[in-house]
């Protein structure tokens, strides 16, 4: 989705809009422009990268300015569409991430009124209805043009002639970060992480106001205490660290980022607070999410069936906003690693509205979603700038597991251990980073093909959609996750030689109709890559490879496998050359519907 960033110092402008820009790269972005205010506002933008503008751009002089990197919705990627933009004077210029829902009716109107537009998009309207409104009061004008507008937004206003900057936000998120001498707005922390890890979140409907030694925060007309949070994240956590790209060494921060997310658990601090989450009356779970944290929602369902014997149901928040359902003493989670997905947020709003208790997993602190839940368990990623998810993912579940962990019905038997188990995973994950050679072998074979399925069965199921989407979005290449016993009802028609079959096997009473589906498929004439423990001597004689993953008791086994997926399609898309940590169409946070 669209960044957008703003800076107001003592500082020249130019150089820090442009800089936030590169760390906003990874948000997905087609377009790119800074606009810089001096004795009138400056603007360079065009369809091109952030390193691109950097090279090609004159020099702005100015201490003020906004910049945005644009994730087309309407109008395609060009310089005229690309923002920032401005009004017919000239002197007021607008960043905008979001849609705009009404904006046809306003552009007819404004033009009824002697208002030029050059663009196509729906942030336009924006900058000429503040320029209506205008009457030396930069706030009040953005005030009175928001109250036409319909739609979401997170908007940063400049203006030649006031010496501050103005944000306001409505369903997208939006960030004021505090300097010395010097003040910023963005749409997230990886922005902003070189100057600054204080940080203010805005609500919907706040209005905030920087200068170079101030903030202000307006909601409904009046101003509104400010609560700053400490990020922890460093500058280091959000670059590559000598890595080719993002995605590997988010893949390779794994067994960290288990053990930091287990920290707790360990330590024996977590349980109690964790067993909290379960109140006397909450007899049902309702996992919602999109995406991978979909994936990660899919996995805690068939870990809550397992092992509390309650009702779990794990929903797209995306559709989820269509049902009615039955939610009686359902405790509601969801998972978001941005904690900004829109579809997820308004799941959770309908949720609250209907009076179940919420419980955000997110891994992003004073995020929306954690604003809006009743509850918050933070996920100990770290800033995850590669779009595709994946230190997150395994996050989420180390999470999912200990909140299961944490329910009264657990016996000390089965919590002793699974605790030891857990314990041990990061070495585990790190055996399958080990085997990265081999595991790049196989990818490079699996590069050249168009169409590859994904199977697996029961808690494997999720595993086999998460490896296929990987895939998909890095590679390029058609990756398929099905339900191996599904395969006959319908996909066999497209199995045969160009189509190789990856099979996921886990001990347990899946394995077996496993062994059943893999044959099957090779009857078929597909090539069957077998991911597995080591020591399965059974699959070596089926399977036309065997890729193999350390012993894990069968609830972990979307652990190690998911990471030996990742490396999979890390090494296929490398093959390909694909731009891995930006791949085309995709956005790392989803805030549209
Ligand atoms: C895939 C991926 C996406 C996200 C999805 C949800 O690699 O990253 O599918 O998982 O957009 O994002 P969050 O978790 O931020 O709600």
């Amino acid at each position: 989705m669209c960044g957008i960033i703003g800076y107001i110092g003592s500082r020249q402008a130019q150089p820090i809009l442009l800089n936030c820009l590169g760390r906003l790269e990874y948000r997905g972005y087609d377009s790119c422009g800074i606009a810089v205010s001096e004795h009138g506002i400056n603007v360079c933008k065009d369809a091109i990268r952030v390193e691109a503008l950097k090279k090609t751009m004159p020099r702005l002089n100015g201490t003020a300015g906004i910049g945005h990197t644009r994730w087309a919705t309407h109008g395609a990627p060009s310089l005229i569409n690309a923002h920032p933009h401005l009004d017919c004077s000239g002197k007021i210029a607008v960043v905008h991430n979001g849609i705009i829902t009404n904006y046809q009716k306003l552009r007819d109107q404004l033009t009824g009124e002697g208002h030029q537009f050059v663009s196509e998009t729906d942030t336009e309207v924006i900058p000429h209805l503040i320029e209506k409104y205008y009457h030396g009061n930069l706030e009040t004008a953005v005030a009175a043009a928001l109250n036409d507008i319909e739609g979401s937004y997170a908007i940063i206003v400049l203006a030649t002639d006031e010496p501050k900057l103005v944000a306001a936000r409505k369903d997208s998120p939006i960030i004021i970060s505090l300097g010395d001498r010097e003040n910023f707005i963005a749409s997230d922390v990886p922005a902003i992480l070189d100057y600054s890890n204080r940080v203010v979140y805005l609500e919907d409907g706040d209005i905030g106001v920087i200068t170079t030694d101030s903030i202000k925060v307006s909601r409904r007309g009046s101003e509104v205490a400010t609560k700053v949070h400490q990020i922890s994240w460093t500058v280091e956590d959000a670059q590559k660290a000598g890595y080719e790209h993002f995605m590997l060494k988010e893949i390779h921060e794994q067994p960290k980022v288990i053990r930091d997310t287990l920290a707790g658990w360990v330590s024996g601090e977590a349980l109690e607070d964790l067993a909290t989450m379960w109140a006397d009356d909450i007899n049902a779970l309702l996992i919602l999410a999109c995406g991978t944290s979909y994936h990660a929602a899919l996995i805690g369902k068939q870990m809550g069936q397992e092992l509390l014997k309650i009702p779990v149901r794990a929903e797209l928040a995306s559709e989820f906003n269509y049902s009615t359902q039955l939610l009686d003493r359902t405790l509601a989670i969801a998972i978001t690693q941005s904690g900004e997905t829109a579809d997820t947020l308004k799941a959770m709003k309908k949720l609250k509205e209907v009076g179940c208790q919420t419980l955000a997993i997110t891994n992003v602190v004073g995020s929306t979603a954690s604003r809006i839940a009743d509850r918050t368990l933070y996920t100990r990623a770290g800033p995850e700038i590669s779009v595709a998810a994946t230190k997150s993912f395994t996050a989420q579940l180390m999470v999912l597991y200990q909140l299961m962990m944490a329910h009264p019905e657990i016996g000390a038997r089965k919590l002793n251990s699974m605790t030891k188990e857990l314990r041990q995973l990061p070495n585990k994950v790190q055996q399958v980073l080990d085997n990265e050679g081999e595991t790049a072998q196989y990818a490079q074979e699996l590069s050249r093909y168009e169409n590859i399925f994904y199977i697996g069965r029961g808690i494997n199921f999720p595993v086999a959609l998460e490896g296929a989407l990987k895939l998909k979005e890095i590679s390029y290449i058609h990756g398929e996750g099905y339900a191996a016993g599904e395969l006959k009802h319908g996909p066999f028609a497209l199995l045969g030689s160009d189509t190789p079959v990856i099979a996921l096997l886990a001990p347990d009473d899946t394995y077996e109709p496993m062994l059943t589906n893999i044959k099957e498929v090779k009857a078929r004439g597909s090539a069957i890559i077998a991911l597995t423990r080591e020591g399965d001597e059974d699959i070596e004689k089926i399977a036309d490879k065997v890729l193999t993953v350390p012993q894990v008791e069968a609830i972990f086994s979307p652990v190690v496998n998911t990471v030996a997926l990742q490396l999979l399609a890390y090494y296929a898309a490398r093959e390909r050359d694909c731009p891995i940590d930006f791949p085309r169409n995709l956005a790392k946070s989803v805030t549209v519907e």
